[in-house]
């Protein structure tokens, strides 16, 4: 799937498929990013190619500037989850994550997947924005402490 900017997604079946190693999506006022990516970086390695995990990636003609994870899972076959979406800094506002969303959508409902939810901080405009185009149910996910303020929006992508 080619998006008009000149990036192509695509689904990686195994590690070697993919080079992380110049994904950036550290940015001003964004000091958890480098945790983000390293965190992307490991879950690669550790569960591309096991069963219910999809990865996803964009590449432009350079590097990989595009990547969501999402996961279907193994005791409620029907729903799955999008632990990772992220997009380097230099190529927001393209319709990158937009494209890898819905890309992974398609491979979801494909696979009989019924309902499809992501966290999203509740400061995070562009998810949020991007979530209620795609058709998202919006709720607060109740945060451990029953008297902190809710922190996270589970948004829930009905498929069918
Ligand atoms: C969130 C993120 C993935 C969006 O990636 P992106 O490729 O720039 O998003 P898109 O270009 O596909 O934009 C989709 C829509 O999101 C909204 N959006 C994107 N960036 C936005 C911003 N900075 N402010 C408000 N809305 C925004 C817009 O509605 C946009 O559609 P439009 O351009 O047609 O108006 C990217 O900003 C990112 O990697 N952020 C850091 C990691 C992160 O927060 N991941 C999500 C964890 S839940």
């Amino acid at each position: 799937m080619v998006i008009a900017s000149g990036v192509a997604v695509r689904e990686i079946a195994s590690a070697d498929e993919v080079d992380l190693s110049g994904f950036c999506c550290a940015g001003i006022r964004e000091p958890w990013a480098l945790e983000v990516e390293e965190a992307i970086r490991k879950d690669v390695h550790q569960f591309v190619g096991q069963p219910g995990f999809h990865l996803l990636v964009a590449d432009d003609l350079f590097a990989t500037v595009g990547v969501l994870a999402m996961r279907r899972s193994s005791l409620m076959p029907a729903f799955a989850s999008i632990p990772v979406l992220a997009v380097s800094v230099n190529h927001r506002r393209r319709g990158i994550a937009r494209a890898l969303k819905t890309h992974a959508l398609a491979v979801a409902r494909l696979m009989g997947v019924t309902a499809v939810t992501s966290e999203v901080d509740v400061d995070n405009d562009a998810m949020l924005r991007l979530n209620t185009d795609l058709g998202a149910d919006i709720r607060p996910k109740p945060s451990a402490d029953a008297w902190a303020p809710f922190q996270r929006f589970q948004c829930t992508i009905r498929l069918g």
